[in-house]
């Protein structure tokens, strides 16, 4: 059997040095070293040996297989290194040639929209304020006067980083940051940014999107400022000959509360999937911001008063670009894209 190994270390030692190319390396590992291959199976026959002889044939074998793999793994690099050398030669590189040019880029319809939206606030004396995107259940919720249990907070499902943490369900949290802020200063903000919804996706929600909260805080301040405010938004924004509708609503952190409509472009008002027939989509909630509210801010509601309101971004931008879809705006689909 002594005699077998040697013959067989002989032979694969030089069917190893005889291959030409990496390609063949696989077929004699196979061959010798594999489940299969002559030495395995040798090795599994120990077994028959004479019962002395078993111990020297064993030490012999591993040793054969350690030095095979040994000498497999030596002539594989320098295959693969002639490899290279012969594919370089063989496709030399020219170095000289000219790379593909990057085309000018960009920006996304969401940020032009942003940016539409900071200039015409900014012109009416907005400024922006930048909250965090990821917050406290307090902010969120809890100084909103949605304190824990609150049956709103149904409304408003996220994402938990931990038991009190949280990604922001709506840019509202802002309020309280930029009240605290700045009080005891009269306030007029926008608090951009993206929210966060454990929502059903369809063609006019996503569970990632961007807000403008707005808040103004002063002394007598009312609603009729509010619905100023918003009407010369949406006729800057959308142009003179667009409708909008305002509704009675409810919001914990503003009484009163309203919801402000715009005609749906989409189906001139028929009625389609994005306005779920009603001719009209919801693009903004809005209020009176609420004593409490005001209070957890650090204002006295006795003496000031202010207005919020917190319009999504996508959605008017539907309504301005003729959108059918909102999934489009982050299917990062170039042609979708391009079009802006
Ligand atoms: C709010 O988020 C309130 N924080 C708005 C508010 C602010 C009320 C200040 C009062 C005072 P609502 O959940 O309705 O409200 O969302 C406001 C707007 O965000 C919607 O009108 C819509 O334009 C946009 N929006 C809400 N959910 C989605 C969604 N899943 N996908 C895309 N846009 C959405």
């Amino acid at each position: 059997m002594l005699e077998q190994l040697e013959l067989l270390e002989k032979e694969a030692l030089v069917a190893l040095e005889a291959l030409e190319d990496s390609d063949a390396l696989d077929a004699w590992y196979k061959q010798v070293l594999g489940k299969k291959g002559t030495l395995t199976l040798m090795l599994r026959s120990v077994g028959e040996l004479p019962r002395e002889e078993r111990p020297a044939f064993g030490r012999a074998s591993n040793e054969l297989k350690t030095k095979l793999e040994a000498a497999f793994e030596a002539r594989a690099k320098s295959l693969r290194q002639a490899d290279m050398v012969r594919e370089l030669e063989r496709g030399a590189l020219d170095v000289t040639l000219p790379g593909r040019p990057i085309g000018p880029g960009h920006l996304h319809i969401t940020t032009q929209t942003l940016r539409q939206i900071y200039a015409i606030f900014a012109e009416m004396g907005f400024q922006v304020y930048e909250a965090p995107e990821v917050d406290t259940d307090e902010l969120n919720f809890g100084l909103l006067n949605m304190p824990p249990h609150h049956p709103a907070r149904d409304m408003w499902d996220t994402f938990w980083i931990s038991d009190e943490v949280l990604l922001r369900t709506h840019t509202s949290p802002g309020q309280i940051r930029a009240m605290r802020e700045f009080c005891p200063e009269p306030i007029r903000v926008i608090l951009p940014g993206k929210c966060y919804r454990y929502e059903h996706i369809t063609a006019r929600s996503e569970h990632q999107f961007y807000q403008v909260e707005g808040l103004a805080v002063g002394h007598g301040i009312t609603m009729t400022d509010l619905i100023g405010t918003l009407t010369e938004f949406a006729r800057r924004f959308y142009g003179p000959d667009r409708r909008i509708r305002i509704r009675g609503s409810y919001f914990p952190f503003t009484e009163p509360s309203i919801e402000v409509d715009m005609d749906c472009i989409l189906c001139d008002g028929e009625g389609c999937r994005v306005c779920k027939g009603s001719g009209w989509l919801e693009i903004a909630g809005a209020g009176m911001v609420h004593p409490v509210v005001l209070q957890n801010g650090g204002y006295d509601p006795d003496e000031w008063s202010g207005f919020a309101f917190g319009p999504g971004v996508e959605r008017p931008a539907m309504l301005k670009y003729r959108i059918d879809d909102i999934r489009l705006f982050y299917g990062n689909d170039l042609r979708f894209l391009r079009q802006f």
